[in-house]
């Protein structure tokens, strides 16, 4: 889907960053993580099912070096607020993390926690680094201290959807990343 369904779409507010500025944001980001990783053969890319599907897809396709790429779906726990911070894995890494370099690849830090989890799990299994590369960072709802290595944009707390990100699962196939109308979702 692109440009001419934000404007058709009543449920959609506004084009937030266009399918050109992802592209350019991914390729910097790109070359920003092969000089820091270059001379280390080893690089896992961890995609958090499903909103970073399409970070991955073009994140991995813009890096100039070999990567591995592997998989985890979370939820949060119990009452489905994702802020809760108790998260249960819905599905595990085929990887065995131990001694990898590891770059968790996320659509969108809300408020961390997420995130904040991953990262100490991860940590647990004895990976030689964790690393965080987000597209998306939402600094005024953010509840935990979390270094992401690689920020595409910080956006307002409002709710986006597009290029991964979904509202009630439709959207996520949108190409660029527009505002949900107030209406839609409070
Ligand atoms: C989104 C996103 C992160 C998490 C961030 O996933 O992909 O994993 O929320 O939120 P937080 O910083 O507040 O913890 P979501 O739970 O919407 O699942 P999805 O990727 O399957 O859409």
């Amino acid at each position: 889907m692109d440009l001419q369904r934000v404007e058709n779409d009543v449920d959609l507010d506004q084009l937030l960053i266009t399918e050109d500025e992802i592209a350019t944001c991914l390729r910097s980001m790109a070359k920003e993580i092969e000089a820091d990783y270059a001379g280390k053969d080893d690089l896992l890319l961890v995609g958090v099912l499903k909103g970073a599907v399409m970070v991955m897809a073009d994140l991995a396709r813009a890096l100039d070096r070999h990567v591995e790429m592997d998989w985890m779906a979370v939820t949060s726990y119990g009452s489905g607020t994702k802020s809760s911070g108790v998260v249960r894995i819905l599905k595990d890494l085929d990887t065995d993390v131990a001694g990898r370099n590891v770059l968790i690849v996320e659509d969108v830090v809300d408020t961390g926690l997420t995130l904040s989890w991953l990262v100490a799990n991860l940590q647990s299994r004895g990976p030689a680094s964790v690393r965080i590369a987000a597209l998306l960072r939402k600094p005024d709802a953010m509840q935990m201290e979390i270094d992401v290595d690689y920020v595409g944009f910080d956006i307002p707390n409002a709710f986006v959807v597009g290029y991964g990100l979904d509202y009630g699962e439709k959207y996520r196939n949108l190409r660029c990343i527009a505002t949900l109308a107030g209406d839609v979702h409070d």
